[in-house]
């Protein structure tokens, strides 16, 4: 039966109820359905709608409902409409006409935005720990390579010296933001629709402040026509996701990169490696190349809703019912794509020499300029000058290291003999020893920080 069978003669055509129906994807929200039912039938009760026995046996069987979907031996009937459907159908079944007035000025409008926001709550949290746990990983990673040095790169052309942990930890900070972010969306979630009824509210006197404590809210929502309609929560995690998902995309096509033969930067460890079909030697970075893509599916699934969003005219439409499935899917996508990610770099062989051989004497030019200034050039003049041994090092075909003192000297008499004291990467990674700089010293305070964030 439906729930609202009163002023129909027909049953509704097979196809159009498949259309209509959302339990396919909402039984998802079977836990949370049944807390906020009881949360409900409490405050029923202490309105005085419910006696304190109906209120049991309410209480009772919505309990004995939980247990039937935590074992999975909750039946699903072909006429359970949704979640909400399914859950008071079977209570009827369990408890007969008193389970007709739990429903009592509640609409599925506040009661399914109650459900999904409690789901949504529970998914912050799951997806904050999961977050931890990656970034613990890249911790690791940050501490046991604290002595390693390769070449930063922008433009991917080789530029400076860097840490190898400073690289590692430059991934770690925007997860960082990422779970400060779900933190703050954790507080517009927690903001209570059950009570504004279909749209006007409830005409009963329930107690509100008292329901949203009981099911973890901070506040009762303000306004009840909004209260059914707004659906900036699901569209902030969506967006909250689609960043995450930007973030593991870029660590992910910097892995790509840097296990390719060419840099061979680091080996993928078996276990997180693939084959090819066709070529025997292949072995190939495909988690990295998913954690990749997950990206735009992500920002897919955000789009969409946003889209189904616009233009919709006020309080519940059954558009909005089309909110969950993106959401969920989100979810499960990152859910999915964290841990393996976490093992794939946890296991990765750092090649130390390919490292070291990737050094050429050109990522030291920024440091020759600096070696000037230091002699009391100003820097543009410094830079002037290095730019010019930079081409006459290329004209003779050798690097800056080759270039001979008289050539420098040539150039500017502020070169002397220690300038070439410049093309030693643990120089000048240690020179940068300020707040947020990649000497090892300044990466150890960083590090610091990260680990009392975990
Ligand atoms: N299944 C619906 C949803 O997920 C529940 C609310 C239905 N409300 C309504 N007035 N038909 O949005």
């Amino acid at each position: 039966m439906t729930l609202w069978g009163g002023r129909f003669r027909e049953s509704m055509e097979e196809s159009a109820w498949r259309l209509n129906a959302s339990l396919p994807f909402d039984r998802r929200l079977a836990e949370q359905d049944v807390r906020g039912s009881r949360a409900w039938a409490n405050a029923l009760c202490r309105a005085g709608l419910l006696t304190p026995e109906e209120n049991a046996q309410i209480q009772n069987a919505l309990g004995t409902i939980l247990e039937e979907f935590r074992r999975g031996e909750f039946q699903f009937q072909p006429h359970d409409e949704d979640i909400h459907t399914a859950v008071e159908r079977r209570l009827t079944e369990l408890i007969g006409p008193v389970a007709g007035k739990l429903h009592t000025g509640r609409s599925r409008n506040d009661q399914v935005a109650t459900d999904f926001r409690l789901w949504v709550l529970e998914a912050i949290d799951r997806l904050g720990a999961a977050l931890r746990n990656f970034q613990a990983v890249l911790v690791a990673r940050a501490e046991q390579d604290l002595a390693l040095i390769l070449p930063g790169y922008t433009h991917l052309q080789r530029a400076q010296p860097i840490l190898l942990s400073h690289w590692w930890l430059a991934h770690f900070w925007p997860l960082q933001r990422d779970r400060q972010r779900l933190l703050e969306l954790r507080k517009r979630t927690a903001v209570l629709p059950l009570g504004s009824g279909a749209l006007a509210g409830t005409p009963f006197p329930v107690d509100r402040q008292a329901l949203a404590a009981e099911l973890g809210f901070e506040v009762p929502c303000a306004n009840s026509i909004d209260g059914v309609s707004d659906r900036d929560f699901a569209v902030e995690f969506l967006f909250c996701a689609s960043l995450v998902g930007v973030h593991l995309a870029r660590l992910c096509e910097s892995l790509v990169i840097f296990t390719s033969a060419e840099f061979g930067f680091f080996t993928l460890a078996e276990a997180y490696s693939t084959g090819s079909s066709l070529m025997p030697q292949k072995k190939n970075p495909d988690l990295f190349e998913l954690g990749r893509a997950k990206a735009g599916k992500l920002i897919g699934l955000l789009s969409g809703l946003l889209t189904t969003l616009k233009g919709l005219p006020s309080a519940y439409d059954k558009d909005l019912q089309e909110d969950k499935p993106p959401v969920f899917a989100a979810y499960d996508t990152l859910m999915e794509v964290l841990p393996p990610l976490g093992g794939a770099i946890a296991t990765l062989k750092v090649n130390a020499e390919r490292l070291a051989a990737s050094f050429e004497p050109a990522l030291f030019a920024t440091d020759l300029a600096d070696y000037l200034v230091e002699k009391g050039v100003p820097f543009r003049q410094a830079h002037e000058w290095v730019g010019q041994a930079v081409r006459a090092a290329e004209e003779q075909g050798i690097t800056l290291e080759r270039l001979s003192l008289e050539v420098y000297r040539a150039i500017t008499p502020h070169f002397e003999a220690d300038l070439y004291a410049v093309f030693d990467p643990l120089r000048s990674v240690t020179r940068r020893k300020e707040e947020g700089g990649t000497a090892p010293e300044a990466v150890q305070r960083q590090l610091a920080r990260a680990k009392a964030l975990l």
